[in-house]
């Protein structure tokens, strides 16, 4: 079948990790490769495309409406179809295959976490038959590295190592949606990245549910600290990875902290909870007192490293005594981040079929004042970066002042500061400057930046 999508417009609407937005970076290259192009309202697109997420109800329900409330906009003058093509992919493809078309008859496509490319096959049928099309399979057969890909930032690059999960964490629809893990050689993921530090890129994001397992299918032991030594070598100036389990994470990779310049100093380590009674529940094989040691070891090793983590209140049975403890864990090792989420049950995980004890309002209160301890402690912790200077690597202007650029240092942290007179932010974007830090928020940093300092 040749396919050509000259002539028509594509917007992509992209929810949850970045999984998805990285499919989506493969789902625009794809399309724009045929022709599309991309643009940014439903008003103007031909083709809208949904990747979804269902790790939260919040996000699993919001979908409805959003794709119901787009099905009466009408098209644009002269587009190419005489009804918009909505597609769905993502995790919630994948898990509700067909039931999607038949609950929403609007839908064009729907298409897995394993067929991405077949998204422009589909679409195509979908116009000459004028009937929905539907494909989801069950396991990857390969990485979509062939696929085209249009990057959010030129500078910046996600390279997923892996894809799946087998933890089973007993509240996570992850591993349903998203298959067992399966590595990609280290040849393939080295020449990526390869590839991209040719193109520009600074910054290269390792991807994978849970990085530190990587190589375990391939190879029968994990190999992941070889990787990060191969992709530092290849030259990139930055180098991160998400996500880590602690249960996993090994002494090679703690000392790569110390060994490899290009390994950044900030480590997103999910706890999830700071009860030994809650994790063992949840299935994550390791005690608060293990997560520990692993935070000491890796201050050991890098005094400063900025870490951040996952948190979810009212897992069922938490009792108030339990949720103390996670308090506790938070204050003690004192993030610079902490995502913290409600528990969300998820129909066809173990814990969807446990009790629940507390009440809604006991689980909000929980919630409440874990927030607001994260804050302070995040506070705190941004406070000795006053009067330093930090190497920010450009990303954009502040949402909020478009007199400010906005980057990150290498802790991960937000950094502000008026553009110096003379310069444009496009000139400044992807590229390194030094700013003196004169402000300490609890969510981002701001100063000023030195103009000689841009590399
Ligand atoms: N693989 C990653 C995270 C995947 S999901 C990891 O293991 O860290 C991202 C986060 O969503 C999880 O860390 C967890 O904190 C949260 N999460 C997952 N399922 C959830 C649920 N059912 N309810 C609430 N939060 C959940
Ligand atoms: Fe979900 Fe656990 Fe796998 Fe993370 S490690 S994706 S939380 S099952
Ligand atoms: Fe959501 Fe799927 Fe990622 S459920 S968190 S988009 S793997």
């Amino acid at each position: 079948m040749h396919i050509d999508f000259t002539g028509f417009a594509f917007c992509i609407h992209t929810f949850g990790c970045q999984m998805n937005k990285h499919d989506s970076e493969r789902v625009h290259g794809m399309l724009e490769s045929l022709g599309a192009v991309q643009v940014e309202t439903v008003e103007e697109a031909d083709i809208v495309v949904f990747m979804t997420c269902c790790v939260r109800e919040a996000a699993d329900t919001r979908l409805y409406g959003q794709v119901a409330s787009i099905k009466n906009i009408p098209l644009r003058e002269n587009a190419p179809v005489s009804k918009r093509l909505i597609a769905i992919g993502g995790c919630i493809g994948q898990r509700d295959g067909e039931r999607l078309i038949k609950q929403m008859p609007h839908v064009s496509v729907v298409f897995g976490t394993h067929n991405i490319h077949s998204l422009p096959a589909l679409l195509y049928k979908a116009i000459d038959d004028s009937k929905a099309q539907c494909e989801i399979e069950d396991a990857s057969n390969s990485f979509p590295t062939d696929l085209p890909q249009r990057r959010e930032h030129a500078w910046a690059a996600w390279l997923p190592i892996m894809i799946g999960c087998n933890n089973f964490c007993t509240y996570c629809i992850v591993p349903y949606v998203r298959g067992r893990e399966k590595s990609r050689t280290i040849e393939d993921i080295v020449s990526e990245a390869k590839r991209y530090v040719d193109d520009g890129v600074k910054e290269i994001t390792l991807l994978g549910q849970n990085v530190n397992s990587y190589g375990r299918d391939l190879y029968g032991s994990p190999r992941f600290a070889e990787v990060l030594q191969r992709v530092a070598d290849t030259g990139i100036e930055r180098l991160r990875f998400a996500t880590s389990h602690p249960k996993d994470l090994t002494d090679e990779v703690i000392e790569s902290f110390g060994k490899i310049d290009a390994l950044m100093p900030a480590l997103h380590l999910p706890v999830q909870s700071g009860s030994n009674t809650i994790l063992k529940a949840m299935n994550r094989h390791y005690t608060h007192e293990h997560y520990r040691e692993l935070v000491r070891k890796l201050r050991e090793v890098v005094p400063n490293i900025a870490l951040s983590t996952d948190i979810i209140v009212g897992f069922p049975g938490e009792t108030e005594e339990d949720f103390l403890d996670t308090y506790r864990l938070v204050s003690d090792i004192g993030y610079k981040q902490v995502f913290t989420f409600i528990y969300s049950k998820r129909n066809g995980t173990p814990a969807a079929t446990y009790e629940q004890n507390a009440s809604r309002e006991e689980i909000q209160d929980r919630f409440d004042r874990l927030v607001d301890l994260v804050q302070k402690r995040a506070f705190e912790l941004n406070q000795p970066d006053f009067g330093c200077d930090v190497e920010v690597l450009v990303e954009g202007v502040s949402k909020r002042n478009p007199s400010l650029l906005s980057g990150r240092t290498p802790g991960n942290q937000t950094v502000h500061a008026p553009i110096p007179s003379g310069m444009t932010i496009d000139e400044l974007c992807g590229r390194f400057i030094t700013v003196h830090v004169d402000l300490c928020k609890t969510w981002y940093l701001s100063g000023t930046a030195d103009p000689k300092s841009v590399r």
